[in-house]
């Protein structure tokens, strides 16, 4: 495929076009940003790690009956995806309490939740991606309900297919966060990424944080957490 014109910049990633228009080229940067984007930091390699992690998840959900914009890893950094339109709804499912759950609720963080939690926040940088329920998706107009109903189921499937998965790995699947999008022919498939970015994981012995929160509350050995996310998930050190 061809690399052509970036077509959008975020914080992590960056979006090129290619010859075909109904796919696209996704760059993981190794930029790091938290609390809307007032905290700026680089994690080395990031991008890399990133990049492998989430093909890794990607490729797994697929082999297990979800649809996503996968389509082929081009280098260390760089993947072949799907081209979507983005539904402006981050969905976020947690197993135990923590971040703004718990600061939300009042729940210690490690709390074990009785029931996965889903929670749906608005995709709008300027309002701070607000949280949000159904009838608020509703009258913004969205997801119609039978979507909302579509992304719900795959983010419970998702999350119990990453919670059994990473279990045999040590790892606890705290929460994460998961953006779906439409084809061309408004098919819902997951989009985006699953990575520390995206996730958090707690060592299931020690409870060490290995995901971005190391970044966010500057508990360094940032690089590590990743490097041992990727030893976790693919069983092989080298990048
Ligand atoms: P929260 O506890 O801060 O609401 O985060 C819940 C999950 O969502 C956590 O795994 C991190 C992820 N997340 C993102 O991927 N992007 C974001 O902008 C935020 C706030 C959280």
């Amino acid at each position: 495929m061809e690399k052509r014109e970036m077509l959008y910049e975020g914080k992590a990633k960056q979006i090129f076009k290619t010859e075909k228009e109904d796919e696209l080229i996704v760059y993981y940067k190794d930029d790091a940003t938290a609390f809307d984007g007032e905290k700026k930091g680089q994690i080395y390699n990031k991008g890399i790690m990133n990049n492998r992690i989430s093909n890794f998840f990607f490729e797994y959900l697929e082999d297990r009956g979800i649809k996503t914009h996968y389509l082929q890893d081009i280098n260390q950094r760089e993947t072949l995806v799907r081209s979507v339109e983005i539904i402006p709804i981050e969905v976020v499912m947690r197993n135990i309490a923590a971040g703004s759950l718990s600061r939300r609720l009042g729940l210690e963080e490690g709390t074990s939740l009785p029931e996965p939690v889903l929670e749906f926040y608005y995709k709008d940088d300027d309002l701070g991606d607000p949280l949000i329920n159904e009838s608020h998706i509703k009258i913004l107009d969205l997801a119609s309900p039978g979507q909302l109903a579509e992304i719900s189921e795959m983010a419970g499937k998702i999350n119990e297919l990453l919670v059994d998965f990473l279990q045999e790995r040590g790892i606890d699947l705290v929460d994460f966060k998961l953006e779906f999008g439409l084809t061309g022919d408004q098919e819902i498939i997951l989009a985006d990424e699953i990575s520390p970015d995206t996730c958090r994981f707690w060592d299931s012995e020690t409870g060490e944080k290995l995901d971005k929160d190391r970044f966010r509350r500057d508990l360094g050995d940032v690089e590590a957490a990743y490097q041992e996310m990727l030893r976790r998930i693919t069983g092989n050190e080298e990048m």
